[in-house]
Order: structure tokens, then C-alpha cells, then sequence
């Protein structure tokens, strides 16, 4: 039998190309969303992979999701936690509410995703937990107080996660993307984007695909020694 993977924010931008990177190298896959039907019916028609909608930020739903995708496919054995969102400010006109709803999409998400899975994986002694990170949450970004936050909380989620689960066969790593060609990137002003663009030694912005390739070795049973790591996939714009 297949192993299973979920991906949250699975139906666009990266995610969608990880779930498609699975799909691939025989995975049954789950992409998760949070709103967008259109686009979700859209994935579903072209690749064939089944979406689920739950917000990701909410404890209850996210672990009555998982469970419905336990029921439909078998054993969640591969998470991507890859759901997040940004409300860029400069720090002095950024909001409480601006804080606050990046925190519950891209960190607490983080928890709520992996922590209804937990269990089975250390019970069956198998699990592959891949959390997407930023280059921002290892550099910092201007007017990104908030995202650079949750972005550098990933990566403390998994180096404590990986030292639980090594024992279980369980490991957890994280991605580090630089800018990518997605809807998020572009919603950057693009006076803006282009002065990025000038720092990125590559010159240009990185596919999806290419995230989706460091995820699926992540995910693949010949990566079970890689545990705690920190994959970087910036066109050398930023080293650890
Ligand atoms: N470094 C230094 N100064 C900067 C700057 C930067 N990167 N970006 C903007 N500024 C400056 C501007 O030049 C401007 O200066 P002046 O006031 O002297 O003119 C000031 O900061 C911005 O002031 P505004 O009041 O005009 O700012 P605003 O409230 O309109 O906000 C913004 C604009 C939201 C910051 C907008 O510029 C923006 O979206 N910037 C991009 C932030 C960014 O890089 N986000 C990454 C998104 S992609 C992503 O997150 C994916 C990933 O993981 C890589």
C-alpha cells in the first residue's frame, strides 16, 4: 500500500507542487485549503488529488480533518505543514490583528497539524514531518516582524521534533525557500520585488517545483538519517 501525505495550502503555489511531487513518487495525497473552492475544485480536475478545506489555525477542525483523511486514505505517514500566509507592515504601523493571524496560520498551524498525527506515527515507527520555512524567518525582513517570526519558530519546531521522534522513526526537517514565483511574491509591489530580485545571485526566482524536489526527498524513506535539518533552496542569496 501507498504511504499517505498530507499537504496544507496544497492546492496553490508551492504546496500544490509538492503534493503533485508526492503524487509523483506514489504517494496517496491530501492537499488542504482554506478558501479558495474554485481553485481547490481546479487542482482536483487537472492532477487528481483530493482537497480538503479546514483552517488550519483552528485545533478542532485541523484534527477532525486529519481524521477525515484517515479514513479515506489510511494512516497519515508524511506531513508538509506548508499553509501560510503574510500581512507585511513596518513594525510601528503593523497590528495586534496583523500579529495575531499570521501567529495562528504559520505557527500555531505548525501545531495543530502535526500534533493529531504524533501518535499514530510513534505507534506504527514511521513519520516524516516537513514544515516549510522562509529564508526570512532565518534573516529577518523588513516589514515582515510577524511572518520572520513564525518562519524562525518553525525551525525550533523541528529540531525539538526530531530529537522526540528519532527513537519512533520519525524525523522532522524544514525548507527554507527563498523567493519563489507564487501569489505571494507577487503581491509584492513589484518596485519592490525587483530590488529582491537584484540581490539574488541566481537572478531570477525560484520555482515551486524546485521546493517540492527538497521535500520529496525529505519525505522519501532514503532520507531517515536526515533529522533536525534545514534544507535552504534560495539561488544564494542567503547562507546559515
Ligand atoms: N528595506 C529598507 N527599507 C524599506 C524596505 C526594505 N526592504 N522596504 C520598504 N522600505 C522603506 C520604503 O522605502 C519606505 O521608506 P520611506 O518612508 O523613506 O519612503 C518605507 O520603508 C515604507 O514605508 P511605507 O509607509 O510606504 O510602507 P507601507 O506601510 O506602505 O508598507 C510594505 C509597504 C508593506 C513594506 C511593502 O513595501 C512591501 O510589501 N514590502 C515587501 C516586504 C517583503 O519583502 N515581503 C516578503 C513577501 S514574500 C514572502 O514572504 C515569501 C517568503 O517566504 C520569501
Amino acid at each position: 500500500m501507498s504511504r499517505v501525505a498530507v499537504v496544507t495550502g496544497g492546492s496553490r503555489g508551492i504546496g500544490a507542487a509538492i503534493s503533485q511531487a508526492l503524487k509523483a513518487d506514489g504517494f496517496s495525497v491530501a492537499a488542504t485549503y482554506a478558501g479558495n473552492d474554485e481553485a481547490a475544485a481546479k487542482f482536483t480536475e487537472e492532477t487528481g488529488i483530493k482537497t480538503y478545506k479546514w483552517n488550519v489555525g483552528d485545533y478542532e477542525e485541523s484534527k477532525a480533518g486529519l481524521a477525515q483523511v484517515e479514513a479515506d486514505l489510511g494512516p497519515i505517514d508524511v506531513v508538509v505543514a506548508n499553509a501560510g500566509i503574510t500581512r507585511d507592515a513596518p513594525f510601528h504601523k503593523m497590528t495586534p490583528e496583523q500579529w495575531q493571524q499570521v501567529i495562528d496560520t504559520n505557527l500555531t498551524g505548525v501545531f495543530n497539524t502535526v500534533h493529531p498525527v504524533w501518535p499514530g506515527m510513534r505507534e506504527r515507527g514511521f513519520g516524516r514531518v516537513i514544515v516549510i520555512s522562509s529564508i526570512n524567518g532565518q534573516k529577518g525582513q523588513f516589514a515582515q516582524v510577524n511572518y520572520a517570526a513564525t518562519k524562525a519558530g518553525d525551525l525550533g519546531i523541528i529540531k525539538s521534533l526530531a530529537q522526540e521522534g528519532a527513537a519512533k522513526g520519525i524525523t522532522a526537517n524544514a525548507v527554507c525557500p527563498g523567493y519563489i514565483a507564487t501569489d505571494m511574491v507577487m503581491a509584492v509591489p513589484e518596485k519592490v520585488r525587483e530590488s529582491i530580485i537584484s540581490q539574488i545571485p541566481a537572478g531570477r526566482l525560484g520555482q515551486p517545483e524546485e521546493i517540492a524536489r527538497c521535500v520529496a526527498f525529505l519525505a522519501s524513506d532514503d532520507a531517515g538519517f536526515v533529522n533536525g535539518s534545514t534544507i535552504s533552496a534560495n539561488g544564494a542569496q542567503f547562507f546559515v
